[in-house]
């Protein structure tokens, strides 16, 4: 097998129906079919209206990924899919295609971890993941620091939210301040304009008491509900709210614990590299909040470009490529869509 495996890449996990195709680590093509719009009406995601599009949208895009590439399926190496985590039903889709793709083709498939994928897709963009790394995957709905040596084998987990992920809190805040959902984009926008010091919002699990136990976790229930009190306390006042303040002061609360908790990984871990992923990386303040913090330790921060930071097929697609090269084992043809699909569980 050649060091520079094709692989078609396929992604369902939750409103993205995504169709990477990368050659070694050079990416080819990734089209994205969101279904993110029939969505914002309830102000989240329905499994089943997810699942239907995916449906809805698995060939036309995988024929656009193709004709973008310029292959044709018969030439991939491998084809890998998401396996979880994820919504059981938009995953079952992505999983049912992917096996019917190398059935008929006669090529292996790997059933591969989401979050693993999200680390593996920065190497599109900065080359070579150094290793280890320290990354910290940030989305609608994991947040997580992870110590990555080989993200092909396995990652150890060094903390996660106990409660809501950063993008969650990012989506009800913005409902709270009348902003569409998904809520991270409109919350950045708004906050460049207010005023970051004007409201002190509570950074969870921050406290010393707290860091015994959490050093490394995350809480964003508190800072949601503090939010809310506010808001409801100004509308009481029959004062209008200062959305971007608001948007502002929550998302300096959400970046500062965020990059403090991760600066502080990479420095008890010994790593010179900290990666940033999941659709939260997108957020304008957390990267330069980072790139600030991190320097002033020396290490450096990579974060993939937006695109390649929310969901896609790119991401899969990039880690199945590391794990053709790798040699590692791929899945069994009867592999399961796993919705609590474990972090240490790379390919399933
Ligand atoms: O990784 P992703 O596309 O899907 C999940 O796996 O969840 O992440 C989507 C999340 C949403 O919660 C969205 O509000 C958030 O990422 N997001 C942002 C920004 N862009 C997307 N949050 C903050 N700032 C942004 N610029
Ligand atoms: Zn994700």
């Amino acid at each position: 097998m050649t060091d520079q495996p094709l692989v078609l890449g396929i992604e369902t996990s939750c409103d993205e129906t995504g169709i990477g195709i990368v050659r070694g680590h050079t990416l080819l093509a990734d089209a994205v079919a969101s279904s993110v719009e029939e969505h914002a009406r309830f102000g989240g995601v329905v499994p089943e209206v997810a699942s239907r599009a995916h449906l809805e949208a698995m060939v036309p895009t995988l024929e656009r990924a193709c004709d973008t590439a310029g292959i044709r399926l018969a030439d991939v190496d491998a084809i890998a899919v998401t396996s979880g985590p994820g919504l059981v039903g938009a995953l079952l889709v992505g999983v049912a295609a992917a096996k019917a793709l190398a059935i008929g083709l006669g090529k292996p498939i790997y059933g591969v971890n989401h979050l693993a994928a999200h680390v593996a897709v920065d190497q599109l963009e900065h080359g070579p993941l150094p290793e280890p790394c320290l990354a910290m995957l940030v989305s609608g709905g994991h947040s997580s620091l992870l110590r990555v040596e080989d993200v092909t084998l396995g990652v150890t987990p060094l903390g996660a939210t106990i409660d809501d992920a950063a993008g969650e809190a990012f989506d009800k805040v913005a409902r709270l301040l009348g902003l569409p959902f998904p809520g991270g984009p409109h919350i950045d926008r708004e906050a460049r304009s207010g005023n970051s010091i004007a409201i002190d919002f509570p950074r969870g699990l921050t406290s010393r008491r707290d860091l015994e136990r959490h050093r490394f976790d995350f809480s964003f229930s508190g800072l949601k509900t503090s939010v809310a009190r506010w808001v409801e306390a100004q509308q009481r006042a029959g004062v209008a709210v200062p959305v971007a303040d608001v948007a502002a002061s929550f998302q300096e609360a959400v970046c500062d614990v965020l990059t403090r908790k991760a600066v502080d990984a990479a420095v008890s871990e010994g790593i010179d590299t900290i990666l940033i992923g999941g659709g939260v990386a997108a957020n304008s303040r957390l990267r330069s909040m980072a790139e600030e913090r991190a320097s002033a330790k020396g290490i450096r921060v990579r974060v993939p470009r937006p695109g390649l930071c929310t969901d896609n097929g790119a991401m899969v697609a990039a880690l199945g490529t590391e794990l053709v090269a790798r040699g590692r084992t791929a899945s069994a043809l009867d592999l399961p869509a796993d919705s609590s699909q474990p972090i240490t569980t790379v390919v399933a």
